[in-house]
């Protein structure tokens, strides 16, 4: 297959970006880094998630964030959701879009959001039927795609049919997530090739890969060839899961779009204002940017 002539980014650095982050980060900074974010072409933005602040209480701030955005034309601002209570609370800040998160390993799904995998079905259904109501896109992620933190293998055909079950639950993309970064290009071709065979159109599909190992770039080159045109990245490679050990950042959005540019795949990015954004999260993070 050849190379996708056009790549969404989908810029998850204000959510899962800074929800590890044990600092307190001001609310007028977090907003900032995702007007930046929208003023330099970004027009995906994970802005918050709706999570329980006692799981992660560094997204407590969710409605201050969605209300003190200014709002850019033609960005979709979204947040991640774990339940109808997160999601009755997002449908009133407004958001565009929201995310569902499952994960293809049991015990991920327990420490994460502490229920089985069937059991975080049955949790999203009615955060399906609040976005179908509400006119909102619901996309959805598949967690431990080429391992997990606690169980370490995870098979490929698990991984089809978590990712199976939440487009049949009407996920208009699935976003297939490395979150602790040990896949290798060998072990994505092989998950790509079962999410696949479940006929799931390539074009519905997103990699979401943690850089723990390095191999984030050379992994979703490997996508792209096999047809993804959706990847997910963070500003500045910030990011992790508190509840996935060993989980470092998201690959990082100025990388990936070095790699698109070195491929010849255009965006409507300005890098230059991705790299300022870069540093001004950086700065504030007291950490280099990548
Ligand atoms: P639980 O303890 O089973 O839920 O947590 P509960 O219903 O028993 O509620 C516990 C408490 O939380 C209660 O408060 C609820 O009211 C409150 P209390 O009565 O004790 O005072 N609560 C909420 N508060 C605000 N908003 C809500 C909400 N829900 C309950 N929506 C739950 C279950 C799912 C809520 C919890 O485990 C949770 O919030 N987990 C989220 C964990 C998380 O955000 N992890 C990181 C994101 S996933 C990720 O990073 C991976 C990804 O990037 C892809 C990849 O890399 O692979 C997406
Ligand atoms: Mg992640």
């Amino acid at each position: 297959m050849s190379l996708p002539s056009e790549v969404k980014i989908y810029e998850v650095g204000p959510r899962d970006g800074l929800q590890n982050e044990t600092q307190n980060i001001p609310t007028d900074i977090k907003i900032e880094l995702i007007e930046r974010l929208a003023d330099a072409g970004l027009t995906y933005i994970e802005a918050t998630s709706f999570v329980s602040p006692k799981a992660v209480p560094q997204m407590a701030d969710h409605n201050e964030v969605m209300a003190g955005i200014t709002r850019k034309e033609g960005v979709t601002y979204a947040a991640l959701i774990p339940n109808e209570r997160g999601m009755e609370n997002a449908l009133q800040s407004g958001v565009d879009e929201v995310a569902i998160f499952a994960s293809a390993s049991e015990e991920f799904s327990q420490k994460n959001i502490n229920c089985s995998i069937e059991e975080s079905y049955v949790r999203f259904a009615p955060v399906m039927e609040m976005a179908n109501a509400a006119n909102i896109p619901v996309r959805g992620y598949v967690s431990c795609v080429a391992g997990c933190p606690y169980e370490g293998e995870v098979a490929p055909e698990k991984v089809a049919e978590v990712a199976k079950h939440l487009y049949d639950m009407g996920c208009y993309e699935i976003s297939l997530g490395d979150t602790i970064g040990i896949g290798t290009p060998d072990r994505i071709r092989t998950m790509l090739e079962a999410v696949m065979a479940t006929n799931i159109p390539a074009e519905k599909l997103a990699l979401h890969c943690h850089d723990t190992h390095s191999h984030a770039l050379t992994n979703i080159e490997e996508g792209l060839k096999m047809g993804i045109a959706v990847v997910d990245s963070s500003v500045a490679g910030l990011g992790g899961c508190p509840y996935a050990p060993g989980a470092s950042g998201n690959v990082a959005t100025e990388d990936v779009l070095e790699l698109l540019d070195k491929l010849g795949i255009t965006t409507n990015i300005n890098k230059k204002a991705v790299l300022d954004t870069a540093e001004f999260i950086s700065k504030h993070l007291q950490r280099g940017s990548s």
